[in-house]
């Protein structure tokens, strides 16, 4: 892997794979406090929720559950805690989800980082080595990332993972949040133009 070792996607030791600098592991149901702590943060909800932080009980009753049952309903995809190697601090969570529309030839890239990890370079380290994985072990067509257009540090971290802009586009979120009139952008790669 450009960025780490292949370790496999192994139940027994929960590791997806492994960068020089962080592990990316399964969730398990003790991440609850990870999870609040990372979105209670009202800088890194910025551009999710206007830095509304996420309600405990959403992530432990609905959000966690949901994103562990991902694991066996496509296996290989889905939300990875990502852990300092050195230290094994929780420093947030990368994903390559099943695509929303179902194509199984696809899959999206996100990230979200504690503050404290912010600025070394890790959302690009991490996303490097999972669009690597993404294409050659999971064998994708084409990976793709959204954020809002006003994130721009989430956009360059797209861009140094090698996906291109692809569109700007407008969703109607249930309830209004900072910045969404300004629109989200798509940005994606193909693993023929790698
Ligand atoms: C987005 C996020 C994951 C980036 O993590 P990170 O580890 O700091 O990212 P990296 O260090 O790998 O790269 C960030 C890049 O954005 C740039 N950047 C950071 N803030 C920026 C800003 N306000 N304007 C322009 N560029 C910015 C950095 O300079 C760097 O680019 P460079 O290497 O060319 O200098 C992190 O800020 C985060 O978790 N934010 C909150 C959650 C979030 O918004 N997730 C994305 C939602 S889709």
């Amino acid at each position: 892997v450009v960025a780490g070792v292949w370790v496999g996607d192994d139940r027994a030791v929960q590791t997806l794979l492994e960068t020089e600098r962080l592990r990316l592991r399964r969730f398990t149901e003790d991440d609850v406090d990870n999870l609040v702590e990372l979105d209670s943060d009202p800088e890194v909800m910025r551009y999710l929720t206007g830095g509304r932080p996420t309600p405990v009980e959403r992530i432990r009753d609905r959000g966690l559950p949901l994103l562990l049952r991902e694991y066996d309903r496509h296996p290989g995809r889905g939300v990875w805690a990502a852990e300092d190697r050195a230290g094994g601090d929780f420093l947030g969570w990368f994903e390559l989800s099943a695509a929303d529309g179902g194509d199984p030839t696809e899959a999206e890239l996100g990230y979200r980082l504690r503050r404290s990890a912010w600025g070394r370079g890790l959302a690009t380290e991490g996303s490097r080595a999972l669009v690597r994985y993404g294409f050659e072990v999971l064998g994708l067509r084409r990976i793709r990332a959204e954020t809002m257009a006003v994130n721009l540090a989430s956009r360059r971290v797209m861009e140094k993972a090698g996906l291109r802009y692809v569109r700007t586009f407008h969703v109607d979120w249930p309830d209004p949040i900072a910045g969404s009139e300004y629109g989200e952008v798509e940005y994606a790669l193909l693993r023929a133009e790698r």
